[in-house]
């Protein structure tokens, strides 16, 4: 039997950029280096098969759909090659836990799509995306391997639960109270939990619906804080925005004045979601709860979950 390729996308990021100094880590410009350039500077990866596309290269604060849409119909492309073992992708790690958890929603991919990052820019004196690329690779040849996953500094995480935790250390991402899926170590992946898994044909409508579509429904995210009021949710409706999730307080608790105008924006036929702006924990339901909440999610991912049931 043949060997079977990892196909490695590239969308830009720090893993991708470039500082004029190479001990700057901080004033760099992203998305600067080609993916296959990148990979042919990593002995290690040299004699693997792994063959490149360059589907994007941005710094991932701008990432847009079209460039969601763009690398989903990518990688369900790749994925459906008998010959491809699974993908990896470099990507920024800004709004990496988005594009993951997008990724998993649209494919829930039965093989793995390892997205590797990069604190620091690929200049740099001791650069951190060389090894997490080896690792993602490593990751991504693992043959029980499945599902969207984040790796960094050694640590594997699912999409629903990755996200960015800190602004400048390596080991940028946490997993929250679900802890990460598991360890790379020497190039052998330790598991602590199940690979995700998805619902298959809910990814599958997602998939042709996001295909159909040129633009996202609007949805856009709210923060209750002290002293809010409903002026923010009272604009977004008058713009004609058809679904707001709320970065709630605590355990979803929501400001009264900024909680009457999400009333009425529902009154009035926008879609309402709770997500917690804790970093850990989830919103738990309670009786007298009139919002409905995230089922856990963050609120950026939230804000996807619902943009893609308003496009079904
Ligand atoms: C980006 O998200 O593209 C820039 C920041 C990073 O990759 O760490």
């Amino acid at each position: 039997m043949s060997v079977k390729k990892i196909v490695v996308l590239g969308t830009g990021g720090t893993i991708a950029g470039t500082a004029s100094s190479a001990d700057d880590n901080v004033g760099y410009t992203a998305a600067q280096v080609g993916v296959a350039q990148l990979l042919a500077a990593i002995p290690a990866l040299q004699g693997l098969p792994l063959h490149t596309e360059q589907v994007a290269q941005l710094d991932s604060k701008d990432m847009t759909f079209e460039v969601w849409r763009l690398l989903a119909a990518r990688c369900a492309h790749w994925l459906a090659q008998d010959d491809v073992q699974g993908l990896v992708i470099t990507h920024g790690t800004d709004t990496l836990e988005e594009t993951a958890f997008f990724l998993q929603a649209v494919l829930a991919p039965a093989k793995p799509v390892v997205l590797a990052c990069a604190m620091r820019p690929s200049t740099a004196i001791a650069p951190d995306g060389p090894q997490n690329l080896i690792d993602a690779v490593n990751v991504a040849l693992c043959a029980p391997a499945r599902g969207v996953v984040a790796v960094c500094a050694g640590v594997i995480h699912g999409a629903a639960d990755v996200q960015k935790v800190h602004t400048y250390r390596l080991d940028a991402f946490g997993s929250g109270d679900a802890g990460p899926i598991g360890y790379v170590e020497e190039g052998a992946v330790r598991l602590l939990r199940a690979w995700p898994q998805g619902d298959v044909q809910a990814a599958g409508r997602a998939l042709a619906a996001v295909a159909r579509v040129t633009a996202m429904p609007p949805v856009e995210i709210v923060m209750s804080h002290a002293a809010a009021t409903g002026a923010v949710v009272r604009a977004l409706v008058a713009l004609g925005v058809r679904g707001i999730v709320v970065a709630a307080t605590g355990n979803g608790t929501v400001h009264t004045e900024l909680r009457e105008a999400l009333r009425q924006a529902r009154a009035a036929g926008v879609r309402v979601v709770r997500a917690t702006r804790c970093a850990n924990g989830r919103v738990l339901p309670a009786a007298a709860d009139d919002l409905p909440h995230s089922a856990g999610l963050s609120p950026v991912k939230a804000r996807i979950a619902l943009a893609l049931e308003l496009m079904d």
